[in-house]
């Protein structure tokens, strides 16, 4: 059967970098998995052509495709536009769009890189965790929201958080049933002292802890959270919270490793349909120089394969594959150490590529 993938390369860096997963792609297509790619527009080099950061056309090919590739949006050139047509109302729309609820932020150390931590080389040598984000509700998403006037002049702004029980739900299975292929620990993450919503988030949680007995459940206070992650990462197996404080804590988690350019992410349907990306921006600053780091799309390629195209032992050599780049000495500048051999996107691309063949 034929998989359909829709590649949306977005803005900044987001060109190049997906430029070397199209090529690990196509090194797959030709080793005979069943694939078919197509390109679109969207963030704001659509707005460019189309005057939309999500043109119709482009929602319409992803909810054909059985999967998405996304590079990133967002840029300086387009910081000044209204907010409904800015580049993240693009990735926002897809999110929605598509019901991506489940977001999967994987936070892995590699030992090649265990340098480029600024946290003590012991306190994340090994760290391998999992965010759970939920992504398609909350604050983000959440009515009314806007700026008003009132009468005595002043503006105010407003945004609602709002889970309703069954959004808390499907995102909590996703993940007790993820930490139960991991290290069986779950932390739910929530403010549970001060909001009503996430109290709720919390009990229903709780609830559906019967149906996973072999997952140890705990939570936390997410300003705690965001302490013992820089504490002592490894404590966390996986974790589950909010659309917003997945969003604070996975950046966090991310610098733990020290090099946000290698980690992939995956944003899942209700039936393992998924966009992937990887979870850093489009640094307008390197853009169109060559010099990204193409590893953290490369391995979405991979989580891709995993979850939506059922074809897990392709994604485990594309994860020997980066392995062995990173053995062999290959790194991008944001990863670059003392003795290794600093490379651009498109060598550390077809390296990828060239260990695939072997
Ligand atoms: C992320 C990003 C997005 C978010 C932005 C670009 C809308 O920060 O994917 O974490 O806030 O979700
Ligand atoms: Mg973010």
């Amino acid at each position: 059967m034929t998989r359909k993938i829709l590649v949306l390369p977005g803005d900044g860096i987001g060109q190049e970098i997906t430029a070397e997963a199209v090529k690990v792609l196509e090194h797959l297509r030709r080793e005979g998995l069943d694939l078919e790619l197509e390109q679109a527009l969207v963030g704001g080099s659509a707005y460019d052509v189309h005057g939309t950061p999500l043109p119709e056309g482009t929602l319409a090919l992803a909810r054909e495709a059985d999967a998405v590739l996304l590079g990133a949006v967002g840029g300086p050139k387009w910081e000044s536009l209204e907010i409904a047509v800015r580049p993240e109302k693009g990735l926002l729309g897809l999110r929605s769009g598509l019901g991506l609820f489940a977001n999967l932020r994987p936070a892995i150390l590699y030992p090649q890189l265990a340098g480029a931590s600024t946290l003590r080389p012991e306190v994340v040598s090994g760290l391998d965790l999992m965010i759970v984000r939920e992504l398609t509700g909350g604050i983000y998403f959440g009515q009314p929201r806007g700026v008003r006037t009132l009468d005595n002049g002043e503006r105010e702004g407003f945004n609602t958080l709002v889970y309703r029980e069954s959004e808390i739900e499907r995102i909590g299975r996703v993940a007790f049933e993820t930490a139960m292929r991991r290290g069986r620990r779950l932390c739910s993450v929530d403010k549970a002292n001060v909001l009503e919503c996430t109290e709720l988030w919390r009990e229903v949680m709780t609830r559906l802890a019967a149906d996973y007995p072999e997952v140890e459940l705990s939570h936390m206070y997410v300003d705690n959270a965001a302490m013992q992650l820089v504490r002592a990462p490894k404590q966390f197996d996986v974790m589950v919270t909010t659309n917003m404080f997945g969003d604070i804590l996975s950046d966090c988690a991310a610098q733990l490793t020290g090099s946000i350019g290698m980690l992939p992410s995956a944003s899942l349907d209700e039936n393992g349909k998924g966009m992937y990306e990887p979870i850093h921006g489009s640094a307008p600053d390197i853009a169109g120089q060559g010099v990204a780091n193409p590893l953290a799309t490369i391995l979405s390629v991979a989580m891709m394969l995993r979850h939506s195209l059922e074809a897990p032992e392709a994604a485990e050599r594309i994860g020997r594959a980066v392995e062995k780049v990173l053995d062999d000495g290959l790194r991008t500048p944001d990863i670059f150490a003392e003795g290794c051999r600093r490379v651009g996107t498109r060598e550390m691309g077809e390296a990828v590529v060239a260990a695939l063949r072997q």
